[in-house]
């Protein structure tokens, strides 16, 4: 398996249409990355990081520096999927130069191939003069979490026909500026199709539609990490039950003295 690269993504929309959906999952450290890779045509290190691995309230505390070390180890863990790495809130909205040297920081130190900013039409002017660099940008609309302030939570987008013609604009928008793929997260379904539709480039969809070119989750959402998650998260697995019940039996054993038992055990030589 060879690395896969952005041109080669792309071009899995034909005519604008994408034969087999493209599968994206978040990783934040090399081990899950190996696990995926083989899987995957994406691995997105996803500012979700934030909550999922630091335990923060939303991504908007999320680093540079953190970008950068969890996206060089899902780099290290992988050989065969496009590694994608967000940008964190703060470190590209300024102007395209501010972008340009976040990304062209992101790329040096993780060796990834390209990196997501949230935004539409307020993102176009950045994502042109990125793309013309030789920064390949995935570009993130509709519920964009980054904006969670200014829209007042993570409710779905497209309810009103201002939400909703917003969302057509802004897909057209990055992707005439050049953006190689987008996400779309949480917008009404009808809309996910006819963006799906209006666009030549992939859109990778998150509470979006199944006829979109691909999705995404995040892995940790999709193995049943958390109690809570979004109505778009389907579980594929407990693994916090199979863990707390791992957990368990080994505080169970070390109470009892039975670990280590005498398998685990050096003893001197007869
Ligand atoms: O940060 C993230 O995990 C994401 C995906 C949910 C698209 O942006
Ligand atoms: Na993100």
């Amino acid at each position: 398996l060879k690395r896969l690269t952005v041109p080669v993504i792309q071009r899995r929309k034909f005519e604008g249409k994408t034969e087999e959906p493209l599968v994206m999952l978040t990783a934040y450290t090399a081990r899950t990355a190996q696990l995926l890779d083989a899987h995957c045509d994406m691995l997105l290190v996803g500012d979700s990081l934030g909550q999922v691995i630091y335990g923060l309230p939303s991504t908007l505390p999320v680093t540079l520096d953190m970008m950068c070390n969890h996206g060089a180890a899902v780099v290290r863990g992988s050989y065969h999927s496009l590694v994608i790495v967000d940008m964190p809130f703060g470190s590209y909205e300024k102007s395209p130069e501010q972008a340009f040297e976040s990304a062209s920081r992101i790329m040096a130190e993780t060796g990834c191939a390209a990196v997501k900013l949230e935004g539409g039409q307020s993102m176009a002017s950045t994502i042109s003069f990125l793309s013309q660099r030789g920064i390949p940008v995935m570009a993130h609309i509709g519920l964009t979490p980054q904006a969670v302030n200014a829209l007042g939570g993570y409710a779905a987008r497209g309810r009103s026909q201002e939400e909703h013609e917003k969302i057509l604009a802004d897909a057209k928008a990055v992707a005439d500026a050049g953006a190689f793929a987008m996400v779309a997260e949480g917008v009404l379904e009808p809309i996910a199709i006819a963006v799906t539709k209006s666009v030549d480039v992939p859109v990778i969809g998150i509470g979006a539609s199944a006829q979109c070119d691909g999705q995404v989750l995040v892995t940790e959402d999709m193995l049943g990490m958390f109690e809570r998650t979004a109505r778009f998260v389907k579980r594929y697995y407990n693994i916090s039950e199979n863990i707390e019940q791992a957990v368990a039996s080994y505080a169970e054993e070390v109470r009892s003295r039975s670990f280590p038992g005498p398998e685990q055990l050096y003893q001197p030589k007869k």
